[in-house]
């Protein structure tokens, strides 16, 4: 059921902006249309468009250079996307994150493209609601992450075993999820 929507949503979004590139190139520049959205662009607009963002968090994602996108940090020598943060700061009275500013899923999981963007070395999803999903298998195939913060994050299930796989991690929080303590099946290796 899911799938399908967002599949529709991506291919939307990207068709869009193969029109916007179209349109922006065409005086002067004979470059073929749509070459210049990055794919680390590409996957972060997919991302953007699997998730819920009431409080209009994400509205700074448009643009060219995703490099300048809110809670986005490339490299400076070789411009990779090293860093992306999503965490929800505000909290409310009780010192939980506040909700009504939470990032969730606006489909039935986050979009596993974000899995291309192989260089990322630190993630930080804290203080969303990922609507009681499990952890998505694809984080342990970013290799290069070192900092991955999941913690008030709304997951549950099991913590998958694969993220024992990310050799250079040195930070994971997972703290304030609904896991099912009985099921980890966490193995660092
Ligand atoms: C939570 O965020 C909403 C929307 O930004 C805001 O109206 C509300 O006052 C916040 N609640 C607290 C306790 O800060
Ligand atoms: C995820 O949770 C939010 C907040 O409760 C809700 O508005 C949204 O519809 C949920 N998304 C899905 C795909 O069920
Ligand atoms: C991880 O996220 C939680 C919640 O946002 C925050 O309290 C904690 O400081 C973060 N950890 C680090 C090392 O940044
Ligand atoms: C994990 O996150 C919680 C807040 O959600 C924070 O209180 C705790 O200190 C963090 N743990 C570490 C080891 O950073
Ligand atoms: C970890 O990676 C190795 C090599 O890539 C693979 O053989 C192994 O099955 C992986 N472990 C898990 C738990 O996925």
């Amino acid at each position: 059921m899911t799938k399908p929507t967002l599949l529709v949503r991506s291919t939307a979004l990207l068709l869009c902006l193969l029109i916007f590139q179209a349109g922006s190139t065409s005086h002067g520049q004979a470059s073929v249309s749509g070459a210049r959205i990055s794919s680390d662009q590409y996957a972060l607009l997919s991302f953007k468009a699997s998730l819920l963002d009431r409080a209009d968090r994400l509205s700074s994602w448009q643009g060219e250079d995703c490099c300048e996108w809110k809670g986005v940090r490339c490299s400076n020598r070789m411009g990779h996307l090293i860093k992306l943060s999503f965490r929800n700061i505000d909290m409310d009275e009780y010192n939980y994150p506040n909700m009504s500013r939470s990032l969730s899923l606006s489909v039935g999981e986050m979009s596993s493209t974000l899995a291309t963007l192989q260089n990322l070395r630190y993630l930080d999803l804290s203080g969303n609601y990922f609507n009681c999903t499990s952890i998505p298998v694809f984080l342990a195939s970013l290799n290069n992450l070192r900092y991955l913060n999941l913690s008030f994050a709304g997951f549950s299930g099991a913590i998958p075993s694969r993220l024992g796989n990310l050799s250079k991690l040195h930070y994971l929080n997972v703290s304030w999820n609904d896991f099912q303590t009985m099921d980890l099946a966490w193995s660092p290796v």
